[in-house]
């Protein structure tokens, strides 16, 4: 349900791939809502993937930009306002990507050049794109600036590798950068830390659907899926958000205040050892009160 939410406004949204992305559903929506929006990607990812017919269909242009390099972001923001003519009023980051998870080496065995990438692309590119934007004055006062996290930033998770290091260091990058934006140009910067989502990204993460399973029985809402994420992201570049910035913003059906549920408790006891449940009368007793709560 579209209602103008957006209308009059200019967006510039980097990292849809597929029709799986999370920032091509942002896009979709924030067109919906009236806006005017540019979209941007790798050359390589523009080749491998569907984003100029997403461009097609919102009637936008594509420029091709690698976020880790200063020059390509320029140059990006340059065309983005002549196309737009004008001003941007929204920035999307939804760019991650990590070598050492991709080819799957422990954490603890991870080769540092990886690692040195894993940061430069997950998280100092969001420095990168909001110091470029910043010096070609290219966002109007009251604009928005989002980035996409994770709670791994907060807490360990099986198999996130270094991402976990790569979300801490964007989270920390848009308060500090959201104190200095928001005092000079009244533009605000905030993260949105999303559930599992079954992405080309999420699904480079090794047992992904057992962690998508997980986090719907621990969240008593369930999971947050990319179309309620592009929702949340577009009240966050709407003008009834003003006045927040330098938030980490948990959409994730409540999961990151829980500790456990009787749904994933049900199952973790179903798991265990045969010989465990019988004997242990703690087990046997809790049953009941979990499968009514279910
Ligand atoms: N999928 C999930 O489970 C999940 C959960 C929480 C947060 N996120 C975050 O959401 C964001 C979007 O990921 P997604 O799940 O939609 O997956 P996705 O694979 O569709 O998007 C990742 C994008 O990053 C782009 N990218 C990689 N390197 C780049 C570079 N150097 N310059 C510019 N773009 C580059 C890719 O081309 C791709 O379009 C990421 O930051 C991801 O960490 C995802």
């Amino acid at each position: 349900m579209a209602n103008n939410l957006l209308k009059g406004k200019k967006g510039l949204i980097f990292g849809a791939l597929n029709a799986h992305s999370i920032a091509w559903k942002v896009a979709e929506r924030a067109y919906e809502e009236g806006a005017r929006v540019v979209l941007t990607n790798t050359p390589l990812a523009i080749r491998m993937g569907d984003v100029n017919a997403l461009a097609a269909k919102i009637g936008s242009i594509v420029v091709p930009a690698d976020a880790t390099n200063v020059n390509d972001l320029a140059g990006l923001f340059s065309k983005a306002m002549k196309h737009v003519d004008g001003k941007l009023d929204f920035v999307l980051h939804s760019i991650g990507m990590s070598p050492n998870v991709r080819k799957k080496v422990p954490y603890d065995q991870i080769s540092y050049d990886n690692f040195m990438k894993t940061l430069d692309i997950s998280a100092i590119s969001f420095h990168k794109i909001i110091q470029t934007a910043k010096k070609l004055d290219a966002i109007n006062e009251w604009g928005s600036i989002v980035a996409l996290s994770y709670i791994a930033a907060q807490r360990t998770l099986f198999e996130y590798n270094d991402m976990a290091d790569a979300k801490a260091a964007l989270e920390s990058i848009a308060r500090s950068f959201g104190y200095i934006y928001g005092r000079e140009k009244k533009i605000r910067v905030n993260t949105i830390s999303q559930s599992p989502t079954p992405t080309t990204a999420g699904l480079g993460i090794k047992g992904f659907s057992g962690l998508l399973d997980f986090t719907e029985r621990m969240s008593p809402l369930g999971n947050a899926t990319g179309d309620e994420c592009a929702d949340y992201c577009i009240t966050l570049f709407s003008d009834l958000t003003r006045k927040v910035t330098m938030q980490n913003l948990y959409h994730d059906g409540g999961f990151s205040s829980m500790g456990m549920s009787a749904r994933a408790m049900f199952m973790y006891n179903r798991s265990l050892d045969c010989n465990d449940c019988n004997q242990n009368p703690l087990i046997n007793s809790d049953k009941s009160s979990i499968i009514e709560n279910l």
